[in-house]
């Protein structure tokens, strides 16, 4: 049924623009107080990274932390918890992304999850997650996340391999990630989930199954698995061709479901991982977007950062004339239809479809092939499915 294997999360902005009512000042607008949009959560970019992996093309440079970037990001949240709206607002998860958020000190994260926790509201059991490499995560640093409200971690080892890390430009033996996890795990007080590369070149079944008994053995509460793509813009050309991606597809969701683990998203397995942050942006959730490159909407009004640095702490210093991209509440609907299959089911949202006759013909061939099956009220992706489910998605979102 299908021939090229989409990997990557199609957002939503490509089917966004007909929603897109206009500019509007930031500060003018989120004015008055929430009232119906439910917890909301904060995404905080740090584009910085001690060395450049050969397979990545994220937004981030190779650099040093700026030394003052996290007095730019306190002053961002200062600034933000002046607007009614976002002062009355509860929020119930942060996640801390890259780059590679663990190039900021130990004391410059101290100061911006204080300014987080004495300046915002949040849920007592707030997720709060960093993402990080294992070298840049020392004990020290363990100790005064742990004490700010982190209680989770995503760490990007994508494979115990040495040989590999070394082609992958990482940094740091794969015993030393292991071990560094397994400290992580023996706090006892925070979730644990790394990030897994798969399907590169000279990467045999056996390799695989190495890395899922390393993630078995320290009893991780769920990975992510990323298929290798050959990005432009990253340094190696590596994948392996679609039968072997499916190959080793199959391979790590027959294993870890056989120890436990469970599908939540097309390309995360858990085993007691909530993931509160990804669940709740799938639901069309409010994200308030802080630091240099991040992206995000409150209340219909989506905000992207400036990446580049300068920009950024200007638009900081002069946050009044600050502008997001307002948009229909409607565009909410678009979001939950990708989160829908992000989250392994056909959107429940039918009504969107241009023409509903082609879509249950499509359905029905999903059915038929076994990429999908009916259960409790709603279509869900099977193992194949997931495997193209970000086909999947692309598929349907042209119907729409
Ligand atoms: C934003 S990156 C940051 C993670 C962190 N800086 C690190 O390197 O450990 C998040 C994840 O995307 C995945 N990723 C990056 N480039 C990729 C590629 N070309 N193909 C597949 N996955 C990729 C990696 O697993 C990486 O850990
Ligand atoms: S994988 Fe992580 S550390 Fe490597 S370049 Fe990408 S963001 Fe930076």
């Amino acid at each position: 049924m299908f021939e090229k294997r989409i990997k990557t999360h199609h957002s939503a902005m490509a089917e966004g623009k007909k929603y897109a009512l206009g500019p509007r000042p930031v500060s003018q607008y989120l004015t008055s107080p929430e009232q119906d949009r439910g917890n909301g959560t904060i995404y905080i970019h740090v584009p910085f990274c001690p060395k450049i992996c050969s397979f990545c093309n994220m937004r981030r440079s190779l650099q040093d932390a700026e030394p003052d970037y996290h007095r730019y990001v306190v002053k961002e949240i200062e600034n933000y918890a002046k607007l009614p709206y976002i002062q009355s607002q509860t929020f119930d998860a942060v996640y801390f992304g890259g780059g590679t958020p663990t190039m900021l000190s130990d004391e410059a994260f101290r100061e911006i999850l204080q300014a987080l926790f004495s300046n915002l509201s949040f849920t007592e059991d707030a997720e709060v997650t960093v993402e990080t490499t294992v070298t840049e995560l020392t004990e020290e640093k363990i100790t005064v996340l742990g004490e700010n409200h982190v209680n989770r971690f995503s760490v990007g080892v994508q494979t115990f391999n040495d040989e590999e890390r070394i082609r992958m430009n990482r940094v740091g033996s794969g015993e030393k990630a292991y071990q560094k996890l397994k400290y992580l795990k023996d706090q006892g007080k925070f979730t644990l989930s790394m990030d897994l590369i798969y399907n590169y070149a000279g990467q045999t079944l056996d390799d695989l199954r190495r890395d899922l008994e390393s993630i078995q053995e320290l009893e991780l509460d769920g990975f992510s698995m990323y298929s290798l793509i050959d990005m432009k813009g990253s340094r190696i050309d590596l994948s392996q061709d679609l039968r072997s991606d499916e190959m080793m597809f199959r391979e790590i969701a027959e294993t870890m479901e056989a120890a436990g683990y469970s599908f939540l998203e097309l390309t995360k397995m858990v085993k007691g991982d909530q993931y509160r942050y990804i669940m709740n942006r799938h639901r069309a959730a409010d994200t308030l977007p802080l630091g240099a490159g991040a992206g995000g909407s409150v209340n219909h009004l989506m905000m992207m950062n400036e990446i580049n640095l300068d920009k950024y702490r200007e638009s900081v210093e002069h946050f009044d004339t600050r502008k997001g991209m307002l948009f229909r509440p409607e565009y909410d609907e678009i979001t939950r239809f990708k989160g829908d299959i992000q989250t392994l089911f056909l959107p429940g949202n039918e009504t969107l479809y241009r023409d509903q006759q082609k879509y249950q013909r499509y359905r029905q061939q999903l059915m038929d092939e076994g990429y999908v099956k009916f259960c409790n009220d709603k279509y869900k992706l099977t193992d194949k499915g997931v495997f193209w489910g970000n086909t999947i998605s692309r598929e349907l979102s042209d119907m729409i």
